[in-house]
């Protein structure tokens, strides 16, 4: 389904699951968004007609709520192949699950999970790529595009079904409980993986160095500091 204009896809898309159920797979894209929405509930900026601005909604039944994790790190692999076809250097994944070329942020995603009991019912992968658009100005740190990194303009509607067919891709392999496959190409493509790096602890002043040496079942931080291991959620700590 593509729309001129929605306030969010996501939104959108828990509209469509709140009054029935579409069907698995089902793709919302818009030219516009005018209320584009972030983690943390930050803004996603992102000019008209210029970029990749999608949700698809997926019913990962298979999945445990504190299996969960799998699904950022299915969609944010999925994203990486697909970009990987264009861009053939520096490609990470920012955890949780932001897209990086080098220092700079191509795409972000905002996974929203419905649970039921100890699974998941359904889930809004919402994913945005920056494609064509050159200048940014929200305060949003380093963006960058596919068509600043290679200098090139794109179709959109052709992208939209080669990012879809990634993302199937790399969803196919957890449905068929592929996941450590899945937890190891995450980390192989882990920004500052194994890297020493400074790092903040949100709401203090407190700078520290440290080393990502892995991640929780639930996809936690463990980061390597001076004074031993340390485990973080997303609201805890900061990249410097
Ligand atoms: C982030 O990095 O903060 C996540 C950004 C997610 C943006 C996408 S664009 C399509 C979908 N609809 C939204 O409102 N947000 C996501």
């Amino acid at each position: 389904m593509s729309f001129r204009e929605l306030d969010s896809t996501n939104n959108y898309a828990l509209s469509l699951l709140s009054k029935n159920k579409p069907s698995e797979g089902t793709v919302i894209s818009a030219w516009k968004q005018s209320d584009g929405r972030g983690q943390i509930g930050n803004y996603w900026e992102s000019e008209a007609g210029k970029n990749i601005t999608v949700s698809i909604v997926l019913y990962p039944s298979f999945v445990t709520v504190q299996e969960q994790f799998v699904l950022n790190q299915v969609i944010s692999l999925g994203v990486v192949d697909f970009l990987s076809a264009k861009i053939d250097r520096g490609l990470r994944v920012k955890w949780p699950n932001d897209i990086y070329v080098g220092d700079k942020k191509i795409a972000g995603i905002l996974i929203q999970n419905s649970l039921s009991q100890s699974k998941i019912q359904s889930s809004i992968a919402g994913i945005g790529i920056n494609v064509n658009q050159t200048v940014f100005r929200s305060n949003a740190p380093n963006p960058t595009s596919l068509a600043l990194e290679t200098s090139s303009a794109y179709e959109l509607e052709e992208l939209l079904p080669q990012l879809c067919k990634a993302i199937e891709t790399r969803y196919l392999e957890i449905r068929s409980q592929n996941f450590e496959k899945v937890r190891s190409d995450y980390l192989n493509c882990l920004y500052r993986f194994q890297e020493d790096a400074l790092y903040q602890r949100t709401g203090t002043k407190e700078v520290f160095s440290g080393k990502i040496v892995g991640l929780t079942k639930t996809g936690r931080l463990i980061l390597d500091t001076k004074k031993g291991e340390a485990i973080f959620s997303l609201k805890e700590i900061k990249f410097l």
